[in-house]
């Protein structure tokens, strides 16, 4: 492409909305867990685009789909339906509790999609004071303004207005909390089974057997968002598969597409029936492309052997960063599972998560935070051992230069 004009970060503080600050450098290739810049530098990729690049860069599965679906239908709306959305529909609901998909092109759209369903849902079957949505504090679900009231931050949805109403949050991994605020009134409870970007902090099994029972003594729903946690990253295909419990909705998007943007929601026919023709809708969901290359992720994770890595993967990133722990003591514990893992700083650094993030690409990895407390790694779930080894020697590079500043 030529331009007559610098493509470079200035560019981005002359044409782009400034609701985003990103970093000086423009990434403009990568391949597997490595990523290149514009003037060739190489970094190792331990983000993943925020738990999305789940087979690494340009994996040749993915390419190959994209490739061979760009060559014949791109989009047609849901005035029709085309067959990559079908097989894919059809590969998620054999391999889930669910019955039935609705796709989306985001994780907030398909957390939308489950919410407008459950309020639904409880109208149809219960009337209309059946309205109360439960979700927690320091939950995440998006950006569109239901689904970030939902979340449990009010600075994200203060300042836009008058908020949907009838969402009460409890508090995270607290049943009681839940108990205090539940009734017959209450349509759903949401969930994420290891909140992401509060922090990493997984759901204690028995938390989450309580809201099942809670849902079910109050004729409620259970919603699991599995936008972060979801195909295969904590080394089950979902992570309710992990806890025994099984949700009533479930949501998934970030590493489905690996890169190509796309959201589902899943859920039972019965629930399912309340989302009747013309209720709700999107132009894109369940695009061609998108579903193309999202029927390849699946057929490539959903396998006993790349689970397994998950986990191998996920050993070797824990073994590595004790290693770093015990020369630097910056971290009190390792939370989270497979390839979501969370660094938890010490009081002495509590705060600074950022600064190990600006030290880490100073050094040529690609870490993230959640929150200020915690660093977060959600790298592509077949990094392979070279790029981990690697990457954890960059990474105690940073540690020493924000210790040693
Ligand atoms: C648990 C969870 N739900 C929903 C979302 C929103 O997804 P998206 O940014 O694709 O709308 C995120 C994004 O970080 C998430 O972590």
């Amino acid at each position: 492409m030529t331009t007559n004009f610098a493509v470079n970060r200035a560019l981005f503080d002359e044409v782009m909305v400034p609701n985003y600050a990103p970093a000086s450098v423009i990434p403009v290739r990568g391949q597997g867990s490595r990523v290149w810049d514009q003037n060739e530098r190489e970094y190792i990729d331990f983000a993943g685009g925020i738990a999305v690049s789940s087979l690494g860069h340009c994996h040749p599965a993915l390419v190959g789909a994209l490739k061979q679906q760009a060559d014949k239908l791109w989009h047609l709306s849901n005035v029709l339906t085309n067959e990559p959305a079908l097989r894919l529909a059809k590969k998620l609901v054999d391999a889930t509790f669910a019955d039935k998909v609705y796709f989306a092109n985001s994780g907030a759209e398909a957390n939308e999609a489950a919410f407008k369903l459950a309020r639904r849902w409880a109208l149809d079957k219960f009337g209309e004071q059946k309205q109360q949505i439960i979700s927690f504090g320091k939950s995440f679900h998006g950006r569109t303004f239901f689904t970030v009231t939902v979340g449990g931050q009010a600075s994200y949805s203060d300042g836009f207005g008058p908020k949907p109403g009838a969402v009460a949050h409890a508090e995270f991994n607290n049943l009681d909390s839940v108990k205090a605020l539940i009734s017959d009134n209450t349509c759903a409870i949401v969930v994420e089974p290891i909140q992401g970007e509060g922090g990493i902090i997984p759901a204690e099994p028995a938390f989450l057997q309580g809201l099942r029972d809670l849902c079910d003594q109050h004729n409620a729903l259970l919603v699991f968002d599995e936008v972060q946690t979801g195909v295969g990253r904590t080394g089950k295909l979902y992570a309710y598969m992990n806890y025994g419990v099984t949700p009533d909705i479930l949501t998934t998007a970030k590493s489905l597409g690996g890169g190509f943007p796309i959201g589902a929601m899943l859920t039972t026919n019965a629930i399912a029936s309340h989302l009747k023709v013309g209720t709700h809708g999107s132009t894109y969901g369940g695009n061609p492309l998108a579903c193309a290359v999202a029927e390849a992720v699946i057929d490539t994770v959903n396998q006993p052997e790349l689970l397994a890595t998950v986990l191998r993967n996920e050993q070797m990133f824990r073994e590595c960063l004790q290693q770093v722990n015990s020369q630097y003591q910056v971290f009190t514990e390792v939370r989270g599972q497979g390839m979501l893992l969370g660094a938890v700083l010490t009081e002495k650094y509590r705060g600074r998560a950022r600064d190990f993030f600006l030290a880490a690409a100073d050094q040529g990895l690609m870490v993230l935070v959640a929150g200020p407390d915690v660093i977060r790694f959600a790298p592509s779930l077949v990094i392979t051992e070279q790029d981990i080894r690697e990457g954890m020697q960059r990474f105690a590079a940073a540690v020493e230069q924000v210790v040693g500043a």
